[in-house]
């Protein structure tokens, strides 16, 4: 199979674009409506950045702390939360656990954790920005 330059370079400039813009929702750039569960008003947008809680960790390596640092790996190897069955993210139920607070175990997050009103296309940038290594890094 013979794959097109120009198309390969379109490719890899709307994904440089998302990712872009999956960096600016998470360190707070672009603002996304946030509610803490149980509260019926909305965060300001300074406190609802996901920078404020979490790092956005390019190390490769898992970790855990209260509010984990989202690293690839963090996010997709399989584990287990509080006992419950073993999951890991991918980008739709990732988008499912930041809208609901619930993981894709279906065991509820730390109140901590703001639920975001998000689209998918916002959604698919934080996941992008989460789990690719680019070279703006
Ligand atoms: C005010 C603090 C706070 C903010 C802001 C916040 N989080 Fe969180 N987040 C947490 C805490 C605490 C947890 C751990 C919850 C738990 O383990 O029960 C968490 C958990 C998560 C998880 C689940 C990780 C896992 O181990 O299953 C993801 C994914 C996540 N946050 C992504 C985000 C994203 C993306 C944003 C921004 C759009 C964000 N968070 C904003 C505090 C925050």
């Amino acid at each position: 199979m013979t794959i097109s330059c120009s198309a390969g370079n379109q490719e890899e400039m709307t994904l440089q674009k998302q990712y872009r813009q999956g960096k600016d929702i998470f360190t707070g750039k672009e603002a996304i409506p946030a509610m803490i569960s149980g509260h019926q008003a909305r965060l300001p947008p300074q406190v609802a950045r996901c920078i404020n809680c979490h790092v956005p960790d390019k190390s490769g390596v898992a970790k855990k702390e209260s509010a984990p640092s989202l690293s690839s790996a963090w996010l997709q190897q399989a584990r287990t939360r509080r006992g419950g069955p073993a999951f890991a993210y991918e980008r739709e139920n990732f988008c499912k656990t930041l809208r609901s607070g619930v993981d894709p175990e279906y065991v509820v997050l730390n109140r901590a954790m703001p639920r975001f009103e998000l689209s998918n296309e916002q959604c698919l940038a934080l996941w992008l920005y989460l789990t690719e290594k680019r070279d703006d890094e």
